[in-house]
């Protein structure tokens, strides 16, 4: 093992990403999600991910298939890490690294979120094994950049683009309700659209899930988008809280204004669960990345615009929101070979054209083919050819450090209890 895998380098990976009290040095929760990890051979790749919700899961195995047919001599163990937005997978990752007993690959946000690993040396340089010429020319070069190390070395592949600026909704409830989505223009006018469908059906007027913190924090973020802009957004991730302070509160309050509008369980369910009840009718809108909308696409009768529909979050039209995942090669590594190989995959036409029409994402390379898209996924790659704006996430850590992140999970899992804007905004002048 060479230096840079010294134990003390392990060490700091817990450190520098602040969760080294929640872990403790000593625990071992390595493998014991899925199939099971960790006892790789060199032929077969273990892949640790998050994606068990609808949709998410169906798409996964498309990868996985697709992998598998193309490289008929390599299998992959299929390791779920469950827990949306990765609140578990970080955690498992972090301490099988330190116990050198890192899978093959694993889910990561390319960006803010690699400097964890980074910093401690533990991912590969794949500049020369998988980022060829003609990968490197299919990907925009904001999503190359997020993909590198400090030193421009790439250590990761990304696979998909997501759109977090979403707001869904059954049509069936707001034509109902008499609300028509497409004049709803900001933030406040939501609410507004709230009150009457809570007056006019049954329907609880927001699928919400406040279960885990980066629910709550992701719908704050587009409320700060939709009323402050994204100059403001951004003042935001890059300097903090204090400057811009009247535009934080103010989307606060309009979440703790959304939160009596919320299904009743909102606190006890994921949101995958909470987003069931846009496809039952027993829920209006859902502020949703659109990972909703592969839910969606994978219920049976549930059809694009006849049950459901999409507009941008009121305020954001011709912004696109990004959320992008992208798998890595830690070291030293189970499979260097066959891993290369599902990198190389991952960045492939045929692999992205297989797993973003289900997962309900568009492609991050540029030339996957408009045709395994439908109506929907076709819509949002417009948008995003035609966006004018691509900020990056706190939620889902492209935008600020790994510390950082956590320090605004730790206030939106206060608010999400309290629904307390004093508090809440006291403790993110903290976060920076
Ligand atoms: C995001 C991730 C998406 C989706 C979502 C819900 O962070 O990028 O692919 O899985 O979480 O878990």
């Amino acid at each position: 093992m060479s230096d840079k895998h010294s134990q003390f380098s392990r060490r700091t990976v817990l450190k520098t990403s602040g969760v080294a009290a929640a872990v403790g040095l000593a625990g071992c929760t390595g493998g014991d999600g899925g199939d099971g990890g960790g006892s790789g051979t060199e032929n077969e790749v273990e892949v640790v991910h998050w994606w068990t919700a609808g949709g998410e899961s169906d798409a996964i195995q498309a990868l996985i298939e697709g992998f598998e047919s193309e490289y008929s001599d390599l299998s992959v163990n299929n390791n779920e890490a469950p827990g949306g937005a990765g609140s578990a997978l970080s955690t498992e990752i972090q301490d099988r690294v330190l116990q050198d007993n890192a899978p093959s690959t694993f889910q990561i946000w390319p960006g803010g979120s690699l400097q964890t690993y980074t910093e401690s040396d533990v991912l590969a340089d794949i500049s020369d094994s998988v980022w060829d010429s003609e990968m490197e020319d299919a990907y925009k070069e904001g999503v190359r950049d997020l993909s590198q190390d400090d030193n421009g070395n790439y250590v990761a592949v990304p696979l998909n683009i997501h759109r977090l600026n979403n707001l869904f909704y059954n049509v069936d409830v707001l034509d109902s309700a008499g609300v028509d989505p497409s004049t709803l223009s900001s933030p406040a006018d939501l609410l507004s659209a709230m009150e009457t469908i809570d007056a006019e059906t049954d329907a609880a007027p927001m699928a919400q899930s406040t279960q885990s913190a980066w629910t709550v924090l992701q719908l704050w973020e587009d409320v700060l988008v939709g009323e402050a802009g994204v100059e403001t957004y951004e003042a935001v991730l890059e300097s903090g809280v204090e400057e811009n302070e009247d535009a934080v509160r103010s989307a606060l309050q309009t979440v703790v204004d959304y939160r009596e509008y919320f299904n009743a369980d909102a606190g006890s369910v994921a949101w995958d669960e909470a987003n069931n009840d846009v496809i039952n009718g027993e829920a209006a809108f859902m502020h949703q990345g659109d990972w909703a909308a592969g839910q969606y696409e994978s219920s049976e009768g549930f059809d694009f615009e006849d049950s459901w529909d999409h507009v941008p979050f009121p305020g954001t039209e011709g912004v696109y929101h990004i959320v992008t995942d992208s798998f890595v090669k830690p070291e030293p590594n189970p499979s260097p070979d066959a891993t290369d190989a599902w990198l190389s995959y991952v960045g492939s036409v045929d692999g992205q054209e297989r797993f973003n029409p289900i997962k309900g994402s568009i492609p991050a390379r540029t030339d996957v083919p408009d045709d395994a898209f439908g109506p929907f996924l076709s819509r949002q790659r417009e948008d995003f050819d035609n966006s004018n704006a691509q900020p990056a996430t706190i939620a889902h850590g492209t935008g600020v450090s790994p510390q950082v992140k956590s320090n605004f999970e730790e206030a939106f899992a206060s608010f999400a209890g309290e629904w307390n804007v004093d508090r809440t905004y006291s403790d993110l002048t903290d976060a920076f």
